[in-house]
């Protein structure tokens, strides 16, 4: 049994027991690893663990929490914080005699995984597409809504700015959302709420600049490309300048803090050389001081490098806990009670990391009105998942993942072929558009444990703890032969490449609509952005004997299309992401023209992978493996723009079958108190008086756009800054908004407000957010790259 069974937070425990024996070897190697490194680099004397106060709206549920761990021994205040065997991927300890249950902890991003009787929602990049803020949050509610009815307390979920896609290759950019803080602060903070809304704790992930998994544990049987025998390879290190960090990592977790995301999860690789989990400078200080955090940090599982080291330095709760067998350096919070005992770590910081996992817990009122109910599944059945079944889909929650696909997907290229009109005769090609031979589930909780060969069929999500069991998943077979009966239309297909056959069907077809796809999954970064062979033999097959060829893709990120995109046979293509279990339903109101595309890139499709910023996955030959961010805060559009690299389709893009206008730009002084957020963060930015806010607007931005085509249509109102002075990105990312359902010549004006941080840069010497003097150019659009109107305003 390999360690790849353990992936970062999700584990079927039993996989774990079973290997006890032939662990401990391991572990008396990990006992003897050397952590000097991390308690040298810890500076927790420089920046001490603050204490939690509850900030400005968990005073009552703080209160509670401290007058209950006033009462604990410190045996249960560790035990309050230290995950053991149970039902869920984490399960803290009880505290009987105070009534405190044991809290269940459960992956993540697209639902309680691994358990069935769920539903498979979208990737989080899927929902970011819509670019819909009423979707992304209603996606996040009836999650949350699933984990509460089985009785979860905790969700490890959204995934925030950790990876926020710095590289186009890394294994979990699919579970986040955009490479752009902006934006991806928009979507972290809604999918706290939602989830928080449904009364489960959210946890936002992983703290921080954990942008590749390649490297990320010092384990060589448990990640896939690792190099060096077991235990002698340090974790990643990511080497960010602080500038970066302020302006890039952080703006989308201060977002979910300030929705008042209950915990944060700490990650797994070093940050300048010292342990994420055990890194007081970023946790202590960056996390709890500046951004005001008062919930808890939650280790990612195995992330646990050194006790005393990761409890001062701010980490909270430990996971797997003392169920670890392996994979925590043997560490975990071993021994924490004596090293409180013996002053090692004081008792204090103790009481605050159990007071901070408690507040959510009361504020969330997981102790009295919204109890979740007792948990029935059994998480470390592994694979066998049948026992004590319940089902926790409500209706509704399979139409809104349908609609979060119809209106993700991004039509990219366009020059005829959709929508279909009414074909005789169809032909649908590719492994993508058939079902999994072995069914939804038969490859239990993650499609990475299919066998070798099987036919997996359509992508419908990605692997690792961002995965979850369908209840079913309707492929675009499926679906595509039951909207034909309408039409009167034949159609012919091919899952596999042979040539002659494709001929056959394809040259006489009216349309051929080939499905192409592309994996990826936590533990693994890409190692390329190319098709793999036999779709890429089944494109050139279906282009040479079709001058009717739709391509629709299901993948993680960018893939090479540069073979195909200019085609003229290529008639169309579209950008799908992983839709979940409503796959083949979500496409065909596109494909079929029932619903013209709304989607828009949420990141940047280049011509190839060397378009990107260079060596953004760190495979360097050593011990002590470095990935330098040297390109700071040039990732993406912004890498592209700086360098006047070409994409093939740029941020933000996206076609539509009708099309719009873009008129009356205006700018104008408008200043609101913010009411949303529900804590505050201490970031000190200049012109503070004590009573505003950060994030208080202070501009409005209008434009109109009207529907100047024929059908019904959503736009995506997208708005730029340039700020003045050198060396700042040519454009950023301040603001959208989709207009939805636009009637032929309807009109309509969006307000954009513009945040007093929106405009703002950090100041690393004076260590302050400030907005620079000059003159801003602001630009709105359909996309990064169309931008037909400008104005100006002058600090
Ligand atoms: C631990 O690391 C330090 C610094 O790299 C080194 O000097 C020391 O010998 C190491 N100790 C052990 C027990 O390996
Ligand atoms: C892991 O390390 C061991 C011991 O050096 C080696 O035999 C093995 O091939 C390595 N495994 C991988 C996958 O690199
Ligand atoms: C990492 O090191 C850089 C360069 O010294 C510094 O600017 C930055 O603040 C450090 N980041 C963290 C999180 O400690
Ligand atoms: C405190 O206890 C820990 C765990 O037993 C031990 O490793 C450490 O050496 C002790 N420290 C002191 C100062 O006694
Ligand atoms: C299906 O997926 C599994 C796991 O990733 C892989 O081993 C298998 O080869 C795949 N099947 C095909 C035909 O690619
Ligand atoms: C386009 O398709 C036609 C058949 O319809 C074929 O003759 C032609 O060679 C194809 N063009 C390309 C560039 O593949
Ligand atoms: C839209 O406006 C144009 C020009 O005013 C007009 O000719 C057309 O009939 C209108 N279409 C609809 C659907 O109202």
């Amino acid at each position: 049994m390999k360690l790849s069974a353990l992936l970062t937070t999700a584990v079927a425990l039993t996989v774990v027991n079973a290997r006890a024996v032939e662990t401990r070897d391991d572990n008396d190697k990990m006992e003897k690893m050397n952590n000097t490194k991390e308690m040298d680099g810890n500076n927790a004397d420089i920046y001490p663990a603050p204490m939690a106060n509850g900030g400005k709206s968990w005073g009552d549920a703080y209160k509670k929490a401290s007058d209950i761990v006033g009462q604990m021994t410190v045996e249960e205040k560790t035990a309050i914080i230290t995950s053991a065997p149970g039902r869920c991927v984490g399960t803290t300890q009880a505290v009987e005699r105070l009534g405190i249950p044991r809290l269940c902890m459960m992956d993540g991003p697209t639902g309680p995984r691994p358990v069935k009787g769920i539903s498979q929602s979208t990737s989080g990049q899927t929902a970011a597409a819509t670019w819909d803020r009423d979707l992304i949050y209603q996606r996040s509610k009836d999650m949350g809504q699933e984990f509460f009815d089985l009785g979860v307390n905790v969700a490890l979920a959204p995934v925030a700015s950790g990876p926020i896609g710095r590289s186009p290759l890394g294994g979990r950019n699919w579970e986040g959302s955009y490479p752009d803080p902006y934006a991806n602060g928009q979507f972290s903070r809604l999918s706290v709420q939602g989830l928080q809304d449904s009364h489960v704790a959210a946890t936002t992930k992983h703290w921080i600049m954990y942008e590749q998994e390649t490297f990320r544990h010092p384990y060589n049987t448990s990640q896939p490309d690792n190099i060096y025998p077991l235990l002698t390879q340090e974790p990643v290190s990511s080497n960010v300048d602080d500038y970066t960090t302020h302006m890039l990592y952080m703006p989308p977790f201060a977002e979910a803090i300030r929705a008042g995301s209950g915990h944060v999860m700490c990650s797994y690789n070093q940050i300048n050389g010292t342990q994420a989990c055990n890194d007081a400078h970023s946790q202590n200080h960056l996390l709890k001081t500046e951004l005001g955090f008062q919930g808890s940090v939650i280790s990612d599982w195995g992330g646990v490098h050194d006790t005393a080291a990761s409890i001062r330095s701010g980490m909270d709760v430990s996971t797997p806990g003392v169920d670890d067998v392996g994979y925590s350096m043997g560490t975990f919070y071993k021994d924490l009670d004596k090293l409180v005992n013996n002053g090692t770590v004081a008792e204090d910081r103790l009481s605050d990391a159990a007071i901070r996992f408690l507040t959510p817990y009361y504020w969330l009122g997981q102790d009295s009105e919204h109890t979740p109910p007792e948990v029935t599944f059994d998480a470390a059945s592994g694979l066998d998942l049948e026992s004590e079944y319940k089902n926790v889909r409500k209706e509704g929650t399979a139409e809104l993942i349908r609609k979060i696909g119809t209106d993700s997907t991004t039509l990219l290229k366009n020059t005829g072929g959709l929508p279909l009109n009414r074909p005789q005769r169809l032909v649908l090609l590719g492994s993508d558009i058939g079902s999994n031979v072995l069914g939804p589930d038969g490859c239990g909780d993650d499609r990475t444990k299919c066998p070798m060969g099987n036919f997996n069929g359509t992508i419908s999500v990605g692997g690792g703890s961002g995965s979850t069991i369908p209840p079913y998943v309707v492929s675009p077979l499926e679906a595509i032969r039951e909207r034909v009966e309408k039409d009167g239309t034949e159609i012919s297909y091919a899952m596999k490449y042979d040539e002659d056959h494709i001929n056959k069907i394809s040259s006489r077809a009216d349309a051929t609509v080939v499905f192409v796809n592309n994996w990826a999954e936590e533990s693994k970064d890409r190692h390329n952005i190319d098709l793999d062979e036999e779709q890429a033999m089944i494109l050139d097959a279906a282009v040479k004997a079709s001058s009717n060829v739709i391509i629709v893709m299901h993948t993680p990120g960018v893939v090479n299309m540069e073979k195909w995109a200019d085609n003229d046979n290529v008639t169309a293509i579209v950008e799908a992401y992983y839709p979940g279990q409503e796959t083949g339903d979500a496409v065909v109101p596109i494909l079929y023209g029932e619903r013209s595309p709304s989607g828009k890139l949420p990141f940047t499709w280049g011509k190839s992978l060397s378009d990107y910023p260079p060596n953004t996955i760190s495979t360097d030959d050593s011990m002590t493996p470095q990935a330098d961010f040297s390109e700071g805060v040039y990732i993406d559009y912004r890498w592209f723009d700086k360098k006047e690299i070409e994409p093939r389709w740029e941020f933000g893009f996206g076609l539509s079958y009708t099309t719009f206008e873009f008129s009356d730009i205006s700018v104008e002084e408008n200043y609101k108190k913010d009411e949303n957020e529900v804590q505050a963060t201490n970031e000190p930015f200049e012109g503070s008086d004590g009573t505003n806010s950060l994030y208080d607007t202070i501009k409005t931005v209008k434009a109109t756009v009207t529907n100047t085509g024929d059908v019904e249509g959503c736009e995506v109102v997208q708005l730029y800054v340039t700020f003045p002075g050198d060396n700042m990105p040519v454009r950023e990312l301040r603001g959208f908004e989709k207009v939805k359902d636009l009637k032929s010549n309807e009109s309509k004006q969006v307000e954009m407000d513009l945040r007093l941080k929106d405009l703002s840069v950090w100041d690393v010497e004076r260590q302050t957010w400030v907005m620079p003097s000059g003159e801003f150019k602001l630009s709105v659009g359909s996309s990064s790259r169309q931008l037909p109107l400008h104005t100006t305003c002058t600090n």
